[in-house]
């Protein structure tokens, strides 16, 4: 595994004027996000060596490097999941990779379903923590000892001087930024309504089949770790609405344009 992580590196490392210290991934309906980035070089997946490929639509599968508000960023631009067939440590491998080449904060967007009855399908939720109900782990098998150890601590994975910041100029910006617990299962089914009432009783504000795994592996390799949902759809048990895919995609790019700003925002006022 370390062997591709590196050769996938010292690839794309070959390529790039500076190392960029901070990594984005876009998620479901979010690919505009790089749209206000001035992008150096672009590539597909499937051009660097050893990534996985994004089978799903709404996800581009590409990889921007350039720079947004002005700083230098790498921009994964769709990302994979666990439904899709890949382990979780396929999934993470471009998390590794951006470790590897330099990266110290990671910064995560992703289409999620409100489980909070204050929620509002379209609004912003910055993730103070999460519950990994995926059943597995990124984590499992061999410990790369080169990223991190074996047993990483989990108390504060998403960098709570980061969670302010973010608070802090959404409010400024008069962006609505709601705050909670994001729970992470692999779907692709939805939830059934006595799952939604189990999520939210566990204690989750928002539900989504991916960010999790991601986090995870952040944590491992060090990273200080920043995700921000999209509520695109409201799950409320005693109420349940179908969910459709174009309905997720349609509220991810409608929301999409006010996340654009706050992550310029806070990438302008320095992330430390
Ligand atoms: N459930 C799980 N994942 C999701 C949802 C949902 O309702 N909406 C967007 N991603």
């Amino acid at each position: 595994m370390y062997e591709e992580i590196k050769q996938a590196a010292d690839f794309l490392a070959s390529k790039m004027a500076v190392s960029p210290k901070i990594g984005m991934i876009t998620g479901t309906g979010l690919g505009t996000l790089t749209d206000s980035m001035e992008v150096g070089f672009r590539l597909a997946y499937n051009e660097i060596p050893n990534f996985p490929q994004s089978t799903i639509e709404g996800h581009k599968g590409t990889m921007a490097v350039g720079k947004l508000a002005g700083e230098p960023v790498i921009a994964l631009e769709g990302r994979f999941h666990i439904y899709e067939g890949y382990t979780p440590a396929e999934i993470t491998f471009p998390v590794r990779v951006m470790a590897e080449l330099g990266i110290k904060h990671l910064l995560i967007s992703s289409a999620s379903g409100g489980l909070n009855p204050n929620f509002e399908t379209g609004d912003l939720m910055v993730v103070t923590d999460h519950i990994n109900l995926t059943g597995t782990n990124p984590l499992i098998g061999p410990n790369l000892d080169s990223f991190g150890p074996r047993f990483p601590d989990m108390s504060a994975v998403y960098d709570p001087d980061s969670v302010r910041l973010a608070r802090n100029e959404a409010l400024k910006l008069g962006i609505l930024l709601r705050q909670g617990v994001y729970v992470g299962i692999t779907g692709p089914s939805l939830e059934t309504p006595a799952e939604t009432r189990f999520l939210r009783m566990i204690g989750a504000d928002a539900v989504g089949m991916s960010t999790v795994s991601e986090a995870i592996v952040g944590v491992h390799c060090g990273l200080k770790i920043i995700a921000i949902v999209v509520i695109t759809n409201m799950n409320l048990p005693d109420c349940m609405e179908p969910t459709s895919l174009e309905k997720v995609i349609a509220t991810a790019h409608k929301s999409g344009s006010e996340l654009t700003t706050l992550w310029k925002r806070i990438i302008e006022k320095g992330l430390t």
